[in-house]
């Protein structure tokens, strides 16, 4: 592979994304005018991460708002395999969803397949995943979905409810599939051939419990679309309608606009549990700049916004205002705005959000039982 080639699957995301190209490789489509006003009409004003185009493709989204027209309300399902941390560019997609559930009043299916990373990952242990089960579920309640609305289904607790539903899917996946959609081998373990299965589940679980057809979006980052292309061909034939879904670009590192915001590299990632000086300290430390090399020189020719990581942060998440946004895009190009003060900027704002995620993270311990599928 040539080096900043870009590759995209489940498990990896390196290189330069190019977003058109992938659009065409994986066959989804573009959120265009004319769907954004279908999706306005229901929840009256339109999220950032929509008229940003952060959520920017989707499948069968069309179909989905025709079903909900005629009174078949959907469902959502999204979800997250704990072996780490949970950090900012995980919190995107669910604070999306979150909206999605207030606006259109519909229920979310949480999943937290807690084999999966210790199928894929060759040095994790189950009790690590299942430290960071507990942990990363806290995560989740923080961003505020509705108990009432909202259920987690957990691979390893509620095996008895998914195993049979799985190895119907199963059934219809044969190993050449998974090999060119997720490029396995012969080296492969079976565990990982088989975890597509487990991830489809949630999205027709609800059809087979009310025994009626419930559309389902699914809200995710675009690295999880090979699962549900499988699964959108399986399901049909299940006699289950195929998943709907909504995809959103990667939170980029703190280094630089290439990838994703990782785990694996601390360096690049700010956690939720980060402390304001940690904040402060890696997003003085790490955060790719585009300004220029001296002041006089930033004065004179002016910033690159578009690939100041600080500057991206404010427009994929932490900046809602349109207008706001746009000036510091306008000063920090004209270079009346400096670096160290977009920087103080951000620091600012993600202070300030992760100062109430971390209250509402405390709380959740004591409401994760509201949450669990019984
Ligand atoms: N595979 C996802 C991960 O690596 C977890 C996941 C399960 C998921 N079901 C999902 C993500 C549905 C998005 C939508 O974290």
């Amino acid at each position: 592979m040539l080096k900043n080639e870009m590759k995209i699957t489940p498990w990896e995301v390196s290189g330069n994304i190019d977003y058109n190209r992938l659009i065409k490789e994986f066959g989804v489509s573009k959120i265009d005018s004319k769907l954004l006003n279908r999706i306005k009409k229901y929840s009256k004003e339109l999220h950032f991460m929509l008229r940003r185009k952060v959520f920017f493709a989707h499948r069968d989204l069309k179909w989905l708002l025709d079903e909900y027209e005629k009174g078949n309300k959907f469902f959502l399902y999204t979800g997250r395999a704990p072996s780490g941390p949970v950090h900012l560019g995980h919190l995107m997609p669910w604070v999306f969803t979150k909206w999605l559930q207030d606006k259109f009043n519909v229920e979310l299916l949480f999943q937290f397949p807690d084999e999966e990373k210790f199928l894929f990952k060759q040095n994790l242990k189950f009790e690590e995943t299942q430290k960071y089960l507990n942990e990363n579920m806290l995560d989740v309640i923080a961003i505020g979905f509705d108990p009432k609305k909202t259920k987690f289904i957990i691979d390893t607790k509620n095996a008895g409810l998914m195993y049979k539903e799985a190895c119907k899917v199963a059934k219809k996946i044969t190993f050449s599939m998974v090999k060119s959609s997720f490029g396995f081998n012969e080296q492969t373990n079976i565990g990982s051939i088989f975890y597509t299965s487990m991830q489809a589940v949630p999205a027709f679980l609800p059809s087979v419990l009310k025994n009626k057809k419930i559309p389902c979006l699914i809200p995710h980052a675009v690295d999880q679309d090979p699962h549900f292309r499988l699964t959108r061909d399986i399901l049909p034939k299940l006699g289950y309608p195929k998943p709907a879904s909504i995809q959103c670009l990667f939170l980029p590192p703190l280094t630089g606009t290439k990838g994703k915001m990782s785990s694996s590299d601390i360096s690049t990632a700010i956690y939720t549990t980060d402390s304001p000086n940690e904040v402060e300290r890696k997003i003085k430390k790490y955060a790719f700049s585009g300004g220029q090399e001296t002041l006089e020189l930033h004065r004179k020719k002016g910033g690159n916004p578009d690939v100041d990581v600080s500057f991206q942060y404010l427009r994929f998440f932490f900046e809602p205002d349109d207008k706001k946004l746009q000036k510091i895009y306008d000063d920090y190009k004209s270079g009346k705005m400096l670096t160290s003060e977009l920087k103080e900027i951000l620091i600012e704002k993600i202070n300030s959000f992760l100062k109430e995620h971390q209250k509402k993270r405390q709380l959740a311990k004591k409401k994760i039982h509201k949450f669990l599928l019984k």
